[in-house]
């Protein structure tokens, strides 16, 4: 595979961030190097577990200094999208699998003005997605079983990437693919060499000693490093 590339954004996921100190974590990744901050909503019906919502979305978007990537794990989104965009979300990413009218939800997410996601679970094949590549801002590839942060990644992730970037190549769709849910500085390069473009990182990010501006420096800087060995060895353009 030869597509250009480049360093891949990074999306540090509130999810695992201090939930009672949320305008201090907002502020500190302000001065971080994260592109996007990943809001994660579970409704406790498409996902087995509920953490937070409109109210919060609001708050953080008051101290953001980064476009906000909300990610609905929830049933029936198309009811909540316009809300999630007055909230502050930039970009909206509904699951495939709760939208069995996948088409409309995101020219929906498209006319409301924000960057339209669609995200599959582990067992979903990408090539569900070949009628609506096109469409589409962002393809986010769940690494977990979504509903719960600090869980392992799904080594089959790697595959299913690989197959996503053909797939977005063939249909000539310029969406980014996103990773989300066990990123760490040891699949992360495996991971951006497989295609990916935007890496959400949680546990991975706020429960490393040295706290999440340090954490995000330094997967930068690997993940730079690496870019420089591969365009050096030929591997990337
Ligand atoms: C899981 C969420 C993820 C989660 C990732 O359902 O969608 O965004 O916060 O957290 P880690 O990186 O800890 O797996
Ligand atoms: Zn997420």
């Amino acid at each position: 595979m030869n597509a250009p590339r480049r360093t891949p954004l990074l999306a540090p996921s509130f999810l695992a961030a201090d939930l009672a100190n949320l305008q201090a974590e907002t502020e500190r990744l302000a001065t971080s190097a994260a592109d996007w901050l990943h809001f994660d909503v579970m409704d406790g019906r498409f996902v087995p577990n509920i953490s937070f919502g409109l109210p919060v979305l609001q708050a953080v978007a008051r101290y953001a200094k980064q476009p906000i990537d909300v990610h609905l794990m929830i049933e029936e989104p198309q009811h909540y999208l316009a809300a999630f965009r007055d909230a502050g979300a930039s970009s909206i990413t509904v699951h495939y699998e709760a939208c069995p009218d996948l088409h409309r939800v995101v020219q929906q997410i498209k006319q409301l003005g924000c960057r339209a996601g669609v995200a599959l679970n582990p067992a979903t094949p990408v090539s569900l997605l070949e009628d609506i590549a096109a469409d589409l801002d962002v393809v986010l590839v769940m690494s977990v079983n979504p509903g719960f942060g600090g869980q392992a990644f799904i080594p089959n992730t790697l595959k299913k990437v690989a197959k996503l970037r053909e797939l977005l190549l063939d249909t000539g769709s310029d969406a980014l693919i996103e990773i989300d849910g066990g990123v760490n500085m040891d699949n992360a390069g495996p991971l951006v060499e497989a295609g990916a473009d935007v890496l959400v990182a949680g546990n991975f990010v706020f429960s490393a000693p040295e706290g999440p501006v340090v954490t995000l420096a330094r997967l930068r800087d690997h993940l730079a490093g690496l870019e420089m060995e591969a365009v050096a060895a030929g591997r990337w353009q």
